[in-house]
């Protein structure tokens, strides 16, 4: 049987692309899911295609939904946070206000809350995963504000590990995947994102489920805490 099995799990971003893979996996591996966005239709699309899983409306930014969901669940496995959770502006450092810059960390602080609020609910072997990102340890130019994002994610990961043990805390850092994050690009979109892919080893862009797994890996891996697990075809190797 399954570790999953019967296990609660909650999903915050979990609407779309890596979150709601993770949701789908975790549904599949027997857990009971709950998986929540902000956009109202995506949630109904979401909840339409994906039988099985209880999706809700709720933002990162909002701490009493947040509590009434969990407080609802009662006891909580699993937390993953998966939410992107802002604006972020790719341009030069210097060419962004520092209320551009600051918005990026909307992401963090959404992230801050799941925890803060889902500890009151966790079992005692419980884990949370967090989502980071590689811009974290490799930037391109335009990209200061995601990568001290992420940086910040896999930093409060390793603080918390620590802090809130026996509960296990993890971040998957995902490399260039192709998800609704992308939609924007419209018609350019897997063009671009083949364009973007081309020099690593693993040429192309990455699938959610293949960030999923490695998220179920930290769900399910007992002695995994304070871990950084890269899912990125080799964006940061030389
Ligand atoms: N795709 C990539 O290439 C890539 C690369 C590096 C890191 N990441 C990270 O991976 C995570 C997942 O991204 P993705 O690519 O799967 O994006 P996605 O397909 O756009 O999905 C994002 C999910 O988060 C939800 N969400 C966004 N802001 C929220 C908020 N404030 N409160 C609650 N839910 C919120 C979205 O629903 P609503 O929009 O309806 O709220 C959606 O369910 C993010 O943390 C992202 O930064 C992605």
């Amino acid at each position: 049987m399954s570790k999953l099995h019967q296990h609660h799990v909650v999903i915050v971003g979990g609407t779309s692309g890596i979150g709601l893979a993770t949701a789908v996996l975790a549904r599949d591996a027997g857990a009971t899911v709950w998986a929540v966005g902000r956009s109202a239709e995506r949630v109904a699309a979401a909840a339409a295609a994906n039988p099985g899983i209880q999706f809700e409306t709720l933002d990162t930014h909002d701490r009493a939904g947040l509590t009434a969901l969990f407080s609802k669940i009662g006891t909580i496995d699993h937390v993953v946070a998966a939410a992107t959770g802002a604006n972020r502006t790719m341009a030069p450092f210097l060419d962004q206000t520092q209320e551009q810059f600051r918005e990026a960390f909307d992401k963090f602080w959404g992230y801050c809350n799941v925890i803060r609020e889902s500890a009151p609910f966790l079992a005692t072997d419980a884990s949370i995963t967090l989502v980071s990102g590689s811009p974290a340890r490799k930037c391109n130019p335009g990209m200061s504000s995601i990568s001290c994002v992420g940086s910040a994610v896999e930093a409060l990961t390793r603080a918390l590990a620590v802090e809130m043990a026996p509960t296990r805390i993890n971040v998957v850092a995902p490399g260039l995947i192709s998800t609704g994050m992308f939609d924007r690009l419209g018609d350019q979109r897997d063009s671009a994102l083949a364009q973007m892919t081309q020099n690593l080893p693993i040429n192309r862009p990455g699938q959610p489920e293949e960030v999923a797994s490695a998220i179920l890996l930290t769900l399910t891996n007992g002695y995994m805490t304070g871990s950084t697990l890269d899912v990125d075809g080799g964006t940061l190797l030389p």
